[in-house]
């Protein structure tokens, strides 16, 4: 039987996910949605572009509603605003199985409303946040884990609000501990345009502890990319990753040494995800209960900074994606 897979919003990186259906080797019906026929052409042709399936179709539509059969499991890149709604509608039309994209919701009550879903009509779901699975995690978690840390990640430009969830994730599996105490206190008042337009950014610094001692510290300024360095100091071992080098920097009593830290391509790695799913395994992503636990407080944080920023203490709604 040929699995059905739906890429709902085939943007940037809904492409990528595309791309990596071609790594699978069994037959495959793939339904590209996007209301974009921009989107829709850029992502079958780079599918092409490297081969296509190996065995199957793609079909491209403009909406779910043009859908010609349910998808066994259905990919969800859209961006945040319309997640809500698109996860509604492959769930009332019986999808089983989901990866999302991170920002999960613009809206804490979309978290709730979403958990309330998956559980009425038994949905598994997977959130796309890969850091805690990268190949040479479980180093890390050797050196690092069970052990109070201070986990720090800075740079200019990486897209604090965008982005902070995957060292969120990161921080909360090597201390072991997803209760994270967030801080927006050293935020910068305001607020900068996001790369993805209708969406912000903040800059500054979001902190936060768990009860167990362990501290997370995430700091952005204003300005071009300069790269994203993480810091991890435990101990008497301080730990440095490189994510444009990909390389993992140890300091420790024995001397400081620079060893490969792979992180997989996005187009590289969800076909893994997908095959795992559909083979009924766990794929190495949090599920949705898990991730959720995290992106509450950070939507928190930054709704209130927001509310503070802008003096509108009635905002429900902080557009990050
Ligand atoms: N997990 C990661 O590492 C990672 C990396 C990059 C981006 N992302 C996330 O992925 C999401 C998308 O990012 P992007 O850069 O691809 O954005 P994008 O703007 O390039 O793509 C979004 C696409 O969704 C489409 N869309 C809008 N409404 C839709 C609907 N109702 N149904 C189907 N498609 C719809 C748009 O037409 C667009 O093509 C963001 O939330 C972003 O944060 C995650």
């Amino acid at each position: 039987m040929r699995a059905r897979i739906a890429v709902v919003g085939v943007g940037n990186l809904g492409a990528r996910h595309l791309q990596s259906l071609a790594r699978l080797q069994g037959g495959l019906i793939v339904d590209v949605v996007d209301p974009s026929q921009a989107a829709r052409d850029r992502g079958v042709d780079l599918l092409a572009e490297i081969g296509g399936l190996k065995r199957g179709h793609v079909n491209a539509v403009a909406s779910l509603e043009r859908l010609s059969g349910t998808p066994d499991l259905a990919i969800v890149a859209t961006n945040s605003v319309e997640r809500s709604r698109v996860i509604g509608a492959l769930v009332e039309a019986g999808t089983p199985k989901m990866i999302l994209e991170k920002v999960l919701f613009t809206r804490l009550q979309e978290y709730d409303a979403a958990a309330s879903l998956f559980a009425k009509f038994g949905t598994q779901v997977w959130v796309n946040c890969g850091r805690r699975f990268a190949p040479r995690m479980n180093d890390l978690l050797a050196m690092a884990g069970s052990k109070p840390l201070n986990y720090r990640v800075d740079g200019a430009g990486w897209g604090l609000a965008c982005n902070v969830i995957h060292h969120l994730d990161e921080f909360a599996f090597l201390a072991g501990c997803d209760e994270i105490a967030l801080s927006g206190d050293k935020l910068d008042s305001g607020t900068i345009p996001s790369k993805r337009p209708g969406y912000i950014e903040f800059t500054g610094t979001l902190s936060g502890r768990t009860a167990s001692g362990s501290n997370f510290s995430a700091s952005c300024v204003a300005g071009d990319f300069t790269g994203r360095r993480v810091t991890i100091e435990a101990e008497d071992l301080e730990l440095k990753i490189s994510q444009s080098d990909q390389t993992l920097t140890v300091s420790d009593a024995q001397g400081v040494r620079t060893v490969p830290f792979p992180m997989p391509l996005q187009s590289e790695i969800t076909a893994q995800h997908v095959a795992d799913i559909l083979d009924g395994r766990q794929p190495a992503l949090p599920d949705y209960s898990t991730a959720a636990r995290l992106h509450r407080p950070m939507l928190n944080v930054f709704l209130s900074h927001l509310r503070r920023c802008t003096g509108n203490s009635a905002l429900d709604e902080c557009p990050i994606t």
